[in-house]
């Protein structure tokens, strides 16, 4: 989603707002721009297109020198990708240019109050009506016009505004939308993210919702909704630029494929002691699942496909009834959750806007919550009761690999010490399954040497234009993540079934060629997926069978064999799905798709 970068210091402003832009890119994003003050008056360059089409028209004007800048990538949401709708927008009087991310609710009325008055609109925005109502409020004091803006708006925000009358000089403001400060020396800079801001500064703060702040050269003063000063936390950033760098690898996603072992292990190493899990760093306690009714786990896209994986082993091992919910669906159900459930939100950025909804309707109905995320301090971690973060460094690529495998960590923690919690596993039951955990990080290294076999695959299929993933049980988790990796990469449309659900209509979609990827790792359901896929085989399917069962291509039943290491199978899904991660970026590869930046879709959805 859009991306906000403002500095003002010692140095030229414009290339820090451009390698802050270009480190954004990340998040999705269809135009781009940048204000400048420069002597005592207000330019905005803005394009639609890349970041290096805004770099090259900032070129075009010549030399800017300047030590105070705000920029930003829009994806686009009130008016399509144009110039005129790019950030920022300026007021009527032009000395006033802002940068807007997220949604203002009541923009109409905005809109309509504005032109009685005068105001005219040039873009389809929402965000070109806080340029006017700043213009509105302006008495010659920025962060007060800021203050009283925020105060007539509804919806979500981070803001970063400049003025010609204060050339040194950027508010901001923040309400359900990230922006982080960072505190350099003589110099500050604002940011949606880390990747934006580490090139000046490792210290940084987090704005809370509804905080303002005046940003100079010499300082950054904070202010609350009353207008009160506070004093924030300052933050160091644990890692290192290399860390948000492709490092000779092609693509961010194959980096972080090739990541996944790392990541696992960071996030199990600290929580396992003597083959046990080890919570004490969170607020979870045997108590809270001795006693709870029922497991709500709420997320989007591949943190809900990890939360199904989740529900699976937690029912399994801890026998703890587990729903696992489309978070943008569970605010509006009426949820059956109070204070006897656990709420489990998952999510790699902590900011997905309907996660966190759904985390709020669970606490406002008295549920506890837990959240797995890994973005350290995101809304998700400040505002869970606990919170168990995934340790699988900055993530880059839209599609998530490595985020998602550090998540079915933490699920396959949560479930064992909540089985133990209960008396359902004894300690050495539960070093047992800590054992296998622990092996993982090895054998999904192992796993990445199918690469070379899954590129051959890629080749032979990149042209099908419909594939369907079948399993079942974990299986059947694990191919609905292994569908939505490739429909975002590739753009091949995909659908992951149930393999015992296929004969209820979807069969008929099989014809000659149709590719069918099956998942089959469970021995208690080996026989049964193999029947199914044996029936899709005889319409005609080419078939890609993942297990880890000692068996060779068979032509009633598959037509290649992809081998993975056998662990549990409730751990399974940890393995399988990288051979889906490997096929979906070859595929991606083979068809000439934008690897790490898929087209419509932002790394973090911060609207609903
Ligand atoms: C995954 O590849 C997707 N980009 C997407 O489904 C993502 O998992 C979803 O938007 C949730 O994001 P979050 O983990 O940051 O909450």
């Amino acid at each position: 989603m859009c991306g906000i970068v403002g500095y003002v210091g010692k140095n030229n402003a414009v290339p820090v707002i451009l390698s802050g832009l270009y480190k954004l890119e990340y998040r999705g994003y269809d135009s781009a721009g940048i204000a400048v003050i420069e002597n005592e008056a207000l330019k905005v360059i803005k394009t639609k297109g890349r970041i290096k089409d805004l770099d090259e028209k900032i070129r075009s004007y010549g030399e800017i020198n300047t030590n105070c800048a705000i920029g930003h990538t829009r994806w686009a949401t009130h008016g399509a990708p144009s110039d005129v709708n790019s950030h920022p927008h300026i007021s009527k009087n032009g000395r006033i240019a802002i940068v807007h991310n997220g949604i203002i609710e009541n923009f109409l009325e905005l809109r309509e109050m504005l032109e009685a008055k005068g105001f005219e609109f040039v873009s389809q925005t929402d965000t070109e009506v806080v340029a006017h109502l700043f213009e509105l409020n302006y008495k010659g004091n920025a962060l007060e016009a800021l203050q009283d803006t925020t105060k007539q708006l509804r919806g979500s925000y981070a803001i970063g505004v400049v003025t010609a009358d204060a050339p040194s000089e950027i508010v901001c403001a923040r309400k359900d939308n990230p922006l982080i400060i960072g505190i350099g020396e003589g110099e500050n800079i604002l940011g949606s993210d880390i990747p934006a801001i580490i090139g000046t500064t490792k210290n940084y703060i987090i704005l809370n919702d509804n905080e303002t702040a005046r940003v100079t050269c010499e300082g950054v003063e904070v202010y609350n909704a009353l207008g009160d000063n506070v004093s924030k936390e300052i933050h160091v950033v644990d890692w290192d630029i290399s860390a948000a760098e492709k490092g000779g690898y092609e693509h961010f996603m194959m980096k972080e494929i090739c990541e996944q072992a790392k990541a696992v292990k960071d996030t199990l190493s600290p929580r396992i002691t003597k083959l046990l899990p080890n919570m004490s760093e969170t607020k979870l306690s045997p108590e809270m699942f001795k006693n709870v009714r029922n497991i709500h786990i709420v997320a989007c896209g591949s943190a809900l496909y990890a939360g199904l994986v989740g529900k699976h082993i937690i029912e399994k091992l801890a026998r703890i009834p587990c729903l696992a919910n489309v978070a943008s669906e569970f605010r509006y159900n009426d949820p059956i959750i109070d204070e006897n459930d656990l709420c489990i939100v998952v999510s790699q950025s902590g900011e997905t806007a309907d996660t966190l909804a759904a985390m709020r309707e669970a606490k406002k109905r008295g549920a506890k919550t837990l959240a797995i995320v890994n973005v350290v301090g995101s809304s998700a971690a400040r505002e869970a009761d606990s919170v168990l973060y995934t340790w699988a460094g900055p993530e880059i690529a839209v599609a998530t690999t490595k985020a998602y495998s550090a998540q079915l960590s933490a699920m396959y923690l949560v479930a064992v010490y909540a089985a133990m919690s209960k008396g359902i596993l004894t300690e050495e039951m539960a070093m047992g399954y800590c054992k296998e955990i622990m092996d993982l990080p090895e054998l999904i290294d192992e796993v990445i040497k199918t690469r070379e076999q899954v590129q051959y695959l890629a080749s032979i299929y990149s042209n099908r234009s419909s594939t369907f993933f079948i399993g079942r049980g974990i299986d059947y988790a694990a191919a609905q993540e292994a569908s939505l990796k490739l429909k975002e990469i590739s753009y091949v449309h995909s659908e992951a079934y149930a393999a015992g659900e296929l004969k209820h209509g979807t069969i008929s979609l099989i014809e000659d060629g149709t590719l069918v990827v099956a998942l089959a790792n469970d021995d208690d359901v080996y026989e049964k997926t193999l029947s199914n896929i044996k029936s899709v085989k005889a319409r005609g399917a080419n078939v890609i069978l993942v297990t880890n069962k000692n068996v060779t291509a068979d032509p009633e039943i598959c037509d290649h064999v992809i081998k993975i290491p056998k662990t549990i199978a409730e751990l399974s899904a940890s393995l399988s799905i990288v051979p889906m991660q490997l096929l979906a970026y070859y595929i991606g590869v083979y068809r000439g798709c934008d690897i790490d930046m898929p087209r419509n879709l932002a790394k973090s959805v911060t609207v609903e």
